[in-house]
C-alpha cells in the first residue's frame, strides 16, 4: 500500500480561515503548465537525474555487497549533507523495523567527540569506511578520511585497502586519482544528480544495501511515486498539489514549514527534508537576476514528545506555519499498557490498550487542536515503514521541491550561499590559493576586536 497524503487541513475552511481556497489552486494552475515544461527542458539537459533513478541497475552494488557482507558488521559513512543525511534517515527508518543487523554510523561532522564516540562503537578490524563525496574536495569529509586513513594503516595495515570504499564524481578530484593509485573499491555520484537529490543512487544505496535494506524495493516504491507526480491533473498529483500549496502559504507569509513525524523512527528524515527544502528553496536571485530573497524555513519536530515543547509556539504563536504530520498506520509489534491500577482513574483509561493507539491518539489530537487554532496541517500517511514506503516519500519530496522552486522561478538545483562558508573556511584553515580572503578574515578580526563587544 502506498503513501497518502491528506491535504483537507491545508485548504480554506471555516477553521482554516487564511488557508488556500480551491479557487486560488485553479487559478495557478498555469504555473504547473510552465513548471512541466521547465522540467522537460531542464531534464533534457542532464540536471534532472534523480526522475531517472527509478530505473537505476543496482547489480553493481548488490554484487559488490554479497562478496563483502561476512567480513563486517559496522560501515562508517564519512559525508555531510546530501551525502550523509539520507543514509541516516533509512538507516533510522528501517534499522528496528526490519531488525537489521548491521550498524551504519554516520561521521558527518567534524566534533571530535561525535569521531571518538563512532570509533569506540566499532570493531575496526570489522568495519567498512564509506567515503562519500561528490565533489571531493568538501573538508569535513575529506579531515576524517585523512584521519581514518591514518589509523587504518597504523592498525590494520593488510587489510586497510579492502576496508575504504570511495564514492564520488567518476573522473574528477583528489579521490578519483587516489582510488586509481590505491585501488580502492569506487561508486559514483551522477554528473546529473545533485548532492541532497542522490539519496537513490550509489551514494545511499550501497550503504543500505550493506545494513540489508531491499534496495530494489525502495527503488520501486520512487517508481511507484513517479507514476502519481506524472498525472496532469494537479488533484492527483501529490508533488505539484504540495508544491503549490506550500508555494501560496510562502507568498502570504507562512515562511516555517514543520515536519513532524510521529515517530522515532522517521525522525531523521525531517532533517532529510530540512536540508532539502532549505538548500534548495532558500534563494536570494529568482532565474532573471531580480533580489528575491525567498524560502521557508524547515523545521523539525518529533510526535509526541515535541507536543510538550513546540506545540504551544505552533498553537498560539505567530501563524505563520504550515505542518506537515508524518503518521504511520501499522506497527508490526507493540506494548500492551498494562492494567495495573485498574481502580486509578488517573491511569485506568490507558489499560490493555496498545501504545501505538496512544501515539495515533495524541497525532489525531494535535491535528484537531492545531486546527481548530485556524493552523495549515497536513498529514504524510504511511500504511507502515517499508522500503517501498521510503523509496515513494523521497521521490515524492525530492520532485515537489524542484517544483515549489520553478514555482518560486529560482534555481532550486544549486546553493550559491554554501559557497562562501566554504571559501572563507579554505581562507581559515590555510588553503593554497585562499590567501586574499585570509588577508580579509584578518582585517574583519581586527576590526571585530577594535570594536570590544564581547563581555
Ligand atoms: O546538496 C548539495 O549539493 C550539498 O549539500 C552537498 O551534499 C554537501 O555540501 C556535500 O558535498 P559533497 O558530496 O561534495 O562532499
Amino acid at each position: 500500500m502506498s503513501i497518502r497524503f491528506d491535504y483537507a487541513n491545508l485548504l480554506h475552511s471555516n477553521k482554516i480561515a487564511d488557508g488556500i481556497t480551491t479557487a486560488e489552486i485553479e487559478n495557478n494552475s498555469y504555473l504547473c503548465d510552465l513548471a512541466r515544461e521547465r522540467f522537460k527542458k531542464e531534464h533534457a539537459q542532464n540536471i534532472l537525474g534523480f526522475y531517472d533513478l527509478p530505473d537505476y541497475q543496482i547489480g553493481h552494488i548488490t554484487s559488490y555487497i554479497n562478496s563483502i557482507r561476512d567480513d563486517y558488521d559496522d560501515m562508517v559513512v564519512l559525508g555531510i549533507g546530501g551525502s550523509a543525511l539520507g543514509n541516516k534517515a533509512i538507516y533510522s527508518a528501517l534499522k528496528t523495523v526490519k531488525k537489521l543487523n548491521k550498524r551504519l554510523h554516520v561521521m558527518d561532522n567534524v566534533d571530535p567527540l561525535m569521531i571518538e564516540d563512532i570509533l569506540s562503537q566499532i570493531d575496526l578490524k570489522r568495519t567498512l569506511f564509506n567515503v562519500i563525496t561528490k565533489s571531493g574536495t568538501t573538508a569535513e569529509t575529506m579531515s576524517t578520511f585523512l584521519i581514518i586513513l591514518d589509523i587504518l594503516k597504523k592498525k590494520c595495515p593488510d587489510s586497510y585497502k579492502k576496508q575504504i570504499i570511495v564514492t564520488t564524481d567518476k573522473e574528477k578530484g583528489f579521490l578519483r586519482q587516489l582510488i586509481n593509485e590505491d585501488g580502492y573499491k569506487a561508486f559514483v555520484v551522477p554528473d546529473s544528480v545533485g548532492g541532497r537529490f542522490s539519496v537513490l543512487t550509489d551514494v545511499g544505496l550501497v550503504s543500505s544495501a550493506f545494513i540489508g535494506v531491499d534496495i530494489d524495493a525502495l527503488l520501486q516504491g520512487a517508481k511507484n511515486m513517479r507514476e502519481k507526480c506524472t498525472k496532469q491533473s494537479i488533484w492527483e498529483n501529490p508533488a505539484y498539489l504540495n508544491a503549490m500549496i506550500h508555494y501560496l502559504y510562502m507568498k502570504k507569509g507562512k515562511n516555517i514549514s514543520v515536519m513532524m513525524p510521529y515517530v522515532n523512527a522517521l525522525y531523521d528524515f525531517a532533517d532529510w527534508y530540512r536540508q532539502l527544502w532549505a538548500e534548495s528553496l532558500g534563494k536570494r536571485y529568482n532565474i532573471n537576476g531580480k533580489k528575491i530573497e525567498v524560502g521557508q524555513t524547515p523545521v523539525k519536530a518529533l510526535g509526541t514528545t515535541d507536543q510538550h515543547s513546540q506545540i504551544q509556539l505552533y498553537a498560539e504563536g505567530p501563524n505563520d506555519k504550515v505542518i506537515s504530520f508524518i503518521t504511520v498506520e501499522k506497527f508490526d509489534f507493540d506494548y500492551q499498557i498494562p492494567n495495573l491500577f485498574p481502580l486509578l482513574d488517573e491511569v485506568n483509561y490507558l489499560a490493555d490498550k496498545n501504545i501505538s493507539e496512544l501515539l495515533l491518539a495524541e497525532r489525531l489530537a494535535t491535528e484537531i487542536a492545531l486546527t481548530d487554532a485556524g493552523r495549515a496541517n497536513c498529514n504524510i500517511i504511511f500504511p507502515e515503514i517499508t522500503e517501498e514506503n521510503i523509496g515513494e516519500f523521497i521521490f515524492l519530496y525530492e520532485m515537489q521541491t524542484v517544483i515549489a522552486g520553478y514555482f518560486l522561478q529560482i534555481n532550486p538545483l544549486d546553493q550559491p550561499g554554501v559557497e562562501a562558508g566554504k571559501i572563507a573556511t579554505y581562507a581559515l584553515m590555510g588553503k593554497k590559493g585562499f590567501e586574499k580572503e585570509a588577508d580579509d578574515i584578518n582585517k574583519y578580526s581586527k576590526e571585530k576586536n577594535r570594536n570590544g563587544r564581547i563581555i
